[in-house]
């Protein structure tokens, strides 16, 4: 079932049942107000008659009065009055009854037998005669301040023009509750035509998606979940077009990395048969440059098995007490002579009461080559890289400043995406930052870079002491 059908559905299951329960109250209030209407009308009068009777006849007889009683009670009312006598004959009725026509028992009536008991009586129900719904009071005549029935009178009425109004009420009222019901309806198709519009516009979307469009873009038609939504489905477009972008220059620069040594080696080879055999000098210099260049082509394959192997969680730390303080003086032996090359300043700074952390020696040793290795590219001669390490809040902070060319802001926010490079002709894979960032992620960690062009930029590695055992990438 689709979703527009079971909104709708529910609106109108909601909406039918609320107006039932408010038509059946309103319609038994309405039939209820007006037969008890009626029906007061017509105590009020018997009673105003019964009492009338008490004050200035009970000392007569009925019989001979009764007539005159008669146009008493019937004035004032459209009601039909009768008398009756105490044990249950007509004998007076404002229709027209003449005794010579023979007795009218009225014991029949449920009215007038309560009546003969000496209390008032109700009646609702078919005149055997007319077949007319009416409305019978009957009220016992009594002697003054004494408990005897001399007679009754009765009022009754015809309940069909009252019936009828409640008809048509009723009628009125039922047109009313299914125009409701009819708004509703087409109000709620509106409503869920709206929600489901958005959610077809989605659903196409994302079919195109599947087949691999990611140029659409969902429209945007409510700021709502749904609206929201669209939104989310078109950045994520947005970024597997972005992803898809910087693989597609990727492959163009790894191709460019790969060619460069690839055209050396395969330059020296040619030089090499040519020439080579009866120059030893140019041989030994041709194969220095092969060794170095196939270094540097295991390098970036390297790099690029081990990014994979990092971003499928394939990698396992093993780790153990990194004693910093002994880890960054060698890195800074190590690295001293590319340093001098340079003309830079390499200086390492380490809090001695720095504790032994739990680490993996050797992933720690490539993030700090990938940071330095940075720094180096990018700072010119006369320049310093500073690597400091201390305590800061229970965390270990190990910190690569350098005073070099820094990175304008719109760029420090990709430089930890895999492939991306703030210069794309520049030397590199881009992944440096990226296999990084992943490595100190693996040690619960984390990798901060903040820098100012011109003036320089700063690398913070904040790594846990305390490390659990083997952890993965989740
Ligand atoms: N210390 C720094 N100073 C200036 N720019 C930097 C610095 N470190 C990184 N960058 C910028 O960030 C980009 C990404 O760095 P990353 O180390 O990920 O890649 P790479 O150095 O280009 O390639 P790779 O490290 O794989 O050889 C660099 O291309 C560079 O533009
Ligand atoms: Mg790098």
């Amino acid at each position: 079932m689709s979703i527009q059908k079971r909104l709708v559905g529910s609106y109108v299951v909601v909406i039918f049942l609320t107006v039932l329960i408010l038509e059946i109250f309103l319609i038994a209030s309405v039939r209820f107000y007006y037969l008890h209407n009626v029906e007061r009308i017509l105590i009020n009068q018997a009673e105003l008659s019964a009492s009338f009777f008490q004050q200035y006849f009970a000392e007569e007889d009925l019989e001979s009065q009764s007539e005159r009683l008669l146009k008493g009670f019937v004035y004032n009312s459209d009601a039909q009055v009768q008398i009756i006598t105490a044990s249950g004959q007509l004998l007076q009725d404002s229709n027209g009854y003449e005794r010579s026509m023979g007795s009218i028992s009225m014991v029949e009536y449920p009215d007038v037998q309560v009546a003969m008991t000496g209390t008032p009586g109700v009646w609702r129900g078919k005149d055997p005669l007319t077949h007319e719904p009416v409305l019978a009071v009957s009220y016992p005549l009594k002697k003054y301040e004494a408990d005897v029935t001399l007679g009754e009178v009765r009022f009754a009425t015809s309940l069909t023009t009252t019936l009828h109004t409640v008809k048509q009420i009723t009628l009125i009222l039922i047109l009313v509750g299914l125009l409701v019901l009819a708004i509703v309806t087409l109000l709620g198709m509106l409503l869920s035509w709206t929600i489901t519009r958005s959610i077809k516009d989605l659903k196409q979307a994302a079919d195109r998606m599947t087949e691999g469009d990611f140029d659409i873009r969902v429209r945007k038609r409510y700021q709502d979940e749904l609206g929201s939504l669209a939104d989310t489905l078109n950045m994520m477009a947005a970024r597997i077009l972005k992803t898809e972008q910087l693989k597609n220059d990727f492959i163009s620069s790894i191709s460019h990395e790969l060619r460069t040594p690839l055209t050396s080696i395969k330059g020296w080879v040619i030089t090499l048969k040519a020439n080579g055999k009866d120059n030893q000098l140019l041989m030994e210099e041709g194969l220095d440059i092969i060794e170095s260049e196939s270094e540097r082509l295991t390098h970036l394959v390297d790099e690029l098995l081990d990014f994979s192997k990092l971003d499928n969680g394939r990698i396992t730390l093993q780790l153990s007490p990194v004693h910093l303080q002994a880890l960054l003086q060698q890195m800074g032996k190590q690295l001293g002579p590319r340093a001098d090359r340079q003309g830079l300043a390499l200086e390492i700074q380490v809090d001695e009461q720095i504790p032994p952390i739990q680490a993996d020696v050797n992933r720690l040793k490539q993030v700090l080559i990938n940071l330095l290795d940075n720094s180096f590219k990018h700072t010119d001669p006369g320049g310093l890289i500073l690597v400091s390490a201390h305590m800061k809040q229970g965390q270990a902070l190990i910190r690569v400043k350098d005073t070099g060319s820094g990175i304008a802001e719109d760029k420090l926010a990709h430089v930890l995406h895999q492939f991306y490079k703030a210069d794309q002709h520049a030397a590199g894979s881009g992944l440096g930052l990226a296999i990084s960032d992943r490595i100190i992620r693996l040690h619960r960690g984390e990798l901060r870079i903040s820098s100012t062009v011109g003036e320089g930029t700063t690398v913070d590695i904040i790594l846990p002491v305390e490390n659990q055992r083997n952890l993965t990438i989740s």
